[in-house]
């Protein structure tokens, strides 16, 4: 069995691109996955949530339960959290209960390293902040090689709010690992410079890159992130960053789009490309339960 911190998944920057080939491999074996992987014991996870969740909450939920593993989940407002217990303290709260592997979202960047430190059980980092979105990142490799096959050699940019993005930065080392150029896309105030590694190229003008990108993935804008007037002006946002239809037409036909969700439709993207014919969006969500199967698995040290 794994050593608690191997089995750990805090960031996408911790694992090898070995490790990251493994976790993609297993999750495309997940899908034939369709009896509980544990039906003669009963194993817990733990989902500790306080930030909103759709797709990772409930894909954990599809995951955990096809694998034959029953959840706890804290319901913040309704937990000891609202009297003043520590994140720590519930985590160890929950692991005390039977949880060996335990879910965690949080606004804090570090939470899920913390976690890692402090309990025995598994810790699966569910977004931290705006520092790492691991699961998320794995998620969108995982949908790009359904696409693709191999992503030596293809040119993928991630577009928008890249500042406030944890998914952009788990999704830049998922897709490295993998051998894909990387174009950050964004305003000049919505940029990191600090992400410009090996391999990683930082833009403004979309309208330029578009026709070389084999595929993009837009970022959704964070304004619960931003102070009020961070994002600028809305409509100067939209037309020159925006994902529409006269936008994608200068794209290779080839191009998939991708967004991590949830979208702002008529912002970010409009609803002509997020429901088109070169949108991946779903198959992204639906991605997200092998794939966390296949994180489950391994936080639980079944893999060898
Ligand atoms: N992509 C993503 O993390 O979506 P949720 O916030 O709905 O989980």
């Amino acid at each position: 069995m794994m050593k608690a911190a191997e089995r750990d998944l805090v960031e996408l920057s911790d694992l090898t691109a070995e490790s990251i080939h493994e976790i993609l491999e297993r999750a495309n074996a997940m899908c034939q996955q369709t009896y509980p992987l544990w039906s003669d014991d009963v194993r817990h996870v733990g989902l500790l949530f306080t930030e909103p969740s759709t797709r990772t909450v409930h894909s954990f939920r599809v995951a955990s339960a096809r694998l034959g593993v029953d959840v706890l989940e804290v319901q913040v407002g309704s937990s000891s959290l609202v009297k003043g217990e520590s994140l720590a303290d519930t985590a160890r709260t929950l692991e005390a209960i039977g949880a060996g592997v335990i879910v965690v979202r949080d606004r804090e960047d570090e939470t899920a390293r913390i976690l890692s430190q402090v309990c025995r059980a598994g810790i699966i980092n569910a977004g931290g902040g705006v520092r790492a979105h691991p699961s998320q990142g794995l998620i969108d490799a995982y949908t790009l090689l359904e696409e693709f096959g191999d992503l030596q050699g293809k040119r993928i940019g991630i577009v928008g709010d890249v500042l406030h993005s944890r998914v952009a930065r788990s999704d830049l080392i998922a897709f490295r690992a993998l051998g894909a150029e990387v174009i950050l896309v964004a305003p000049p105030h919505l940029q990191d410079h600090s992400l410009a590694v090996e391999g990683v190229l930082i833009e403004s003008d979309l309208d330029a890159i578009v026709p070389q990108l084999d595929a993009i993935q837009m970022l959704r804008v964070q304004r619960e992130r931003m102070d009020q007037d961070h994002l600028g002006d809305i409509e100067d946002y939209i037309e020159s960053y925006q994902m529409n239809l006269d936008r994608l037409k200068r794209a290779q036909d080839s191009v998939v789009v991708l967004h991590p969700g949830p979208l702002n439709r008529g912002l970010e993207i409009t609803s002509e490309v997020a429901d088109g014919d070169r949108s991946r969006i779903f198959a992204q969500v639906a991605a997200g339960v092998p794939v966390r199967m296949a994180l489950l698995e391994r936080a639980f040290g079944k893999v060898e």
